[in-house]
């Protein structure tokens, strides 16, 4: 479980936070000094500090600083109250990963928890296929040809500043792979900010990245820093950068060149440096052609390039994924597999992977997850029938949508005021009464399966039995 800190000298706005993100299933703790917080972090090793700017003694400010010199790969969300931005401001400086105003909308509070967690989970050391198994971190596993020829290209370009340009399908490890190149790097000690191109709406996107001046649109209360301002020195991961849209390439182009930007509604000329890894699932030159992705960009981008190969083409390296990924739900699941029979070996190395090291990873998942626990059980696709189950299914996941476009037909033409809340309650509905029924009531594995804490599955169920209650 994931470990919070909340640092603020008001003891009840600690423990309304505690309250509200606990519920999230987070393990929250608590300091109500500066001094506390920094000994909390050196005890406790939180995943995510979140801390008030204005405090006595050494204020949010100072503290931040401290921490930051001392653990410079921290994620520290901080926050003030509405009238502070220039602290603010400041403290994006200083290397907060964010910061909230406070008083605090719950939705918005825990959005940002999540991103800020999962932006931290990318500075966790990346090491590789034969370094010592005690080495802390994730680790890239492959021994294949290409996948050696990828580790030397790592080695070679890590140590210089220059744009690297990830490619390959969805999966492959892209990611995994922008993390080894900045733990390689000299900006190991500087931040790594990851920023999914995708998943932010575009007008967002632009504030997000080069920041905005107060009043630059409707809702822009204060000036804030962008991603490239507060990256400085540090390394940014453009990940899904065939989604930009092309009225903030220009703006990318810029900052590749010459190191400058502007932020939103503003005139000052902000210089930066900042090393871009960039990565992509998409067909760039396709994109070109389309007229959706500008060829400069695409060259600019592409000065190294690393082709990441799809699962299928490098088969010999399943059967070493495979315990690797039994090794680690091991120990998270704090259980004994010891391996897939060869009946599964067989049939996973046939397969054709089209969700790649990803889709081998959840399917091992899911199986352990489920499979009555044998304490030194061998998976089989008897004794783990949901094994075999998922590889059927996974092989028309593109089908997914088609076969829920016909659902989404016959809610629409339902000519209820209420259609997308009822939608969305069904598919929720189903899901967990699926995911109970797969696991034998058992609420603990059930949330794991749906990737949800059991928190939230007990919400969910409650709500569904409040539900029926009231159509009763
Ligand atoms: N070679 C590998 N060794 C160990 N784990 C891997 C390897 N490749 C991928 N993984 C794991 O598979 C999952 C997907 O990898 P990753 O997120 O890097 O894919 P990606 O190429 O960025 O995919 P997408 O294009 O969908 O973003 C991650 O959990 C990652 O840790
Ligand atoms: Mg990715």
């Amino acid at each position: 479980m994931d470990k919070i800190l909340v640092v603020d000298d008001e003891q009840g706005i600690c423990y309304s936070f505690k309250r509200v993100i606990g519920r999230h299933g987070y393990d929250v703790i608590t300091a109500f000094s500066g001094e506390e917080a920094v000994e909390k972090v050196s005890k406790e090793h939180p995943t995510l500090v979140m801390m008030d700017v204005t405090m006595p003694k050494i204020d949010g400010l100072e503290t931040l600083k401290k921490l930051k010199t001392l653990y410079p790969n921290l994620t520290i969300i901080m926050m003030t109250a509405y009238t502070t931005s220039e602290r603010a401001i400041t403290a994006m400086k200083y290397g907060a990963y964010d910061y909230l105003t406070k008083p605090v909308d719950n939705a918005q509070l825990i959005s940002l928890v999540e991103k800020a967690i999962t932006a931290g989970k990318m500075s966790i050391p990346v090491t590789f296929e034969g370094t010592a198994e005690e080495e802390e971190g994730d680790r890239i596993i492959g021994k294949t040809p290409v996948m050696l020829e990828i580790y030397k290209k790592i080695g070679q370009i890590a140590e210089s500043d220059v744009t690297v340009l990830l490619l390959g399908e969805t999966g492959t490890g892209k990611e995994l792979i922008a993390r080894a190149i900045y733990h390689h790097s000299k900006r190991v000690n500087k931040p790594f900010l990851p920023v999914n191109c995708a998943a932010i709406p575009d007008p967002l996107l632009e504030s997000e990245l080069f920041g905005h001046e107060k009043g630059a649109f409707t809702g822009a209360d204060n000036r804030r820093i962008g991603k490239f301002e507060q990256c400085n020195t540090g390394t940014m991961f453009l990940d899904e950068i065939g989604d930009m849209p092309l009225s903030l390439q220009s703006k990318l182009l810029r900052v590749l060149q010459d190191g400058c930007f502007q932020r939103l509604g503003g005139n000052d000329l902000i210089k930066t440096d900042v090393r871009i890894i960039a990565a992509t699932n998409k067909n760039l030159e396709s994109l070109i052609n389309m007229g959706k992705f500008r060829d400069d960009l695409y060259w600019r981008l592409n000065v190294v390039s690393i082709n990441v190969p799809p699962l299928r083409e490098r088969r010999d390296d399943i059967e070493d994924l495979i315990q690797y990924f039994i090794q680690k739900f091991n120990r998270e699941l704090a259980k004994n597999v010891k391996g897939v029979s060869l009946e599964i070996l067989k049939e996973f190395k046939g397969y054709h992977w089209p969700g790649n090291v990803r889709e081998l990873q959840s399917i091992i998942q899911r199986g352990m997850v489920l499979c009555r626990s044998r304490p030194f059980g061998i998976l089989s696709s008897k004794d783990c029938e949901w094994l075999s189950q998922i590889r059927l299914s996974s092989e028309g996941i593109m089908d997914v949508e088609k076969a829920l476009s016909d659902v989404v037909n016959k809610f629409l033409q339902r000519g209820s005021s209420e259609i997308y809340k009822e939608a969305i309650a069904t598919f929720e509905r189903l899901m967990v009464k699926r995911a109970l029924e797969l696991t034998n009531n058992n609420q603990a594995m059930a949330a794991k399966l749906l990737g949800i804490s059991r928190n939230t599955l007990r919400e969910k169920l409650e709500k569904v039995q409040n539900d029926n209650l009231s159509e009763k």
